[in-house]
């Protein structure tokens, strides 16, 4: 079927991306999300204007619908017979939507332990062939590098070249909205992949005379998963935020490149500003995401306490939702107190009994 009232990346931005007439338009309905004013942060922190750039809304709740639409479709037009990634979870649910939606089958690796389970569920109803190995996700990545070299097999991690293609959409789309390129752009980092696909997608809009200006890339890993920021390898990665406990990231060189060329940084945050972040994010924007994803505006708390002087139009990108774990938000949210089903104790639980 080609065309859709609601086009996924493909269709919207086919003259930016290495498709053609023999590439199937495959889409699940992702792209095209939201980017909000965040206006508790803009008075926390007197910066003019700070945006959210809402990716847990894309069908599967992360960003990596938009690369694995693309590197779905390009395998299936290369022959491919079968999908297979490693994964910290969300590459995992995305890969294996695609998989279901294409027909493909998918096979995801997954740490054995720490996956958020809503991610681990989303693979599992997809009808991916889910392996959880004893060992981190690098192992993973080692191991399906190996796995791919066999014929007909497409490895969909964001080794993928077409995994970056399609994440650049995201900028785009900030641009379009926007109408420029922010000043600074603020994002998690875990395996790099994001944060090279987004300065890929601006300069290419730049390129295009589409914007005239390039933001300044700030990425932000894990302080316990900070091999870029340490500058060697993490042996054992160690972060609340499961999503990037990532200790030897494969796009580390384009990362570095993106944050040189846009004369910009890679930091570390804390675990405990991480969980900061996702708790404002929840209680003061009504914004409820993954905490990987609270690391780009632990990053931006980071930087504006520690004095430094932030542009005046910041975009944060928020790359999942908080729904794949509600274990965490449970953990990091005031215990409710189990009460009497009567009018009174309610009242009183409520705050309420003497209004
Ligand atoms: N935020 C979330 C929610 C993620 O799932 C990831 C990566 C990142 C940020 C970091 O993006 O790797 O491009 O630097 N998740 C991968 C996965 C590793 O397997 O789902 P990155």
């Amino acid at each position: 079927m080609n065309g859709s009232p609601r086009p996924g990346v493909i269709e919207r931005y086919r003259e930016f991306l290495p498709v053609g007439e023999a590439t199937p338009n495959l889409t699940i309905g992702e792209g095209d999300t939201p980017l909000i004013r965040a206006e508790s942060l803009e008075r926390r922190l007197g910066v003019a204007e700070v945006w959210l750039k809402l990716e847990g809304c894309n069908p599967t709740g992360s960003f990596k619908d938009r690369g694995l639409a693309v590197a779905a479709a390009k395998a299936i037009e290369e022959g491919a017979h079968s999908f297979i990634c490693a994964s910290t979870g969300n590459t995992a649910a995305s890969a294996a939507a695609f998989g279901a939606r294409s027909g493909t089958p998918t096979g995801v690796i997954i740490p054995a332990r720490g996956v958020a389970l809503g991610k681990v569920a989303q693979a599992l109803i997809y009808g991916a062939r889910v392996i959880p190995i004893q060992g981190s996700f690098d192992d993973g990545l080692t191991v399906v590098r190996a796995l791919a070299s066999r014929p007909g097999v497409a490895l969909v991690n964001s080794v993928n070249p077409y995994r970056l293609d399609g994440q650049q959409t995201a900028a785009f789309e900030v641009v379009d909205t926007l109408g420029e390129a922010p000043d600074e752009l603020f994002i998690p980092v875990g395996n790099a992949g994001n944060i090279t696909a987004y300065w890929k997608g601006f300069r290419a809009y730049e390129s295009a005379g589409r914007s005239r200006q390039l933001p300044v890339m700030r990425g932000f890993q894990a302080s316990g998963a900070a091999p870029i920021v340490e500058g060697e390898p993490v042996g054992n990665p160690d972060t609340v935020a499961s999503a990037i406990r990532i200790g030897n990231p494969a796009n580390w060189e384009r990362a570095v490149q993106a944050r040189d060329e846009s004369d910009g940084t890679i930091e570390a945050v804390s675990d405990e500003l991480i969980v900061e972040a996702y708790q404002l994010l929840a209680a003061e924007e009504g914004i409820f995401v993954e905490l990987a994803s609270a690391a780009s505006v632990a990053g931006l708390l980071h930087r504006s306490r520690g004095g430094e002087v932030i542009g005046d139009r910041v975009v944060c990108v928020l790359t999942g939702t908080g729904l794949k774990d509600p274990g965490a938000a449970v953990r990091h949210a005031p215990k409710p107190a189990e009460v009497e089903a009567n009018t009174e104790a309610v009242a009183e639980a409520l705050g309420w009994d003497d209004l």
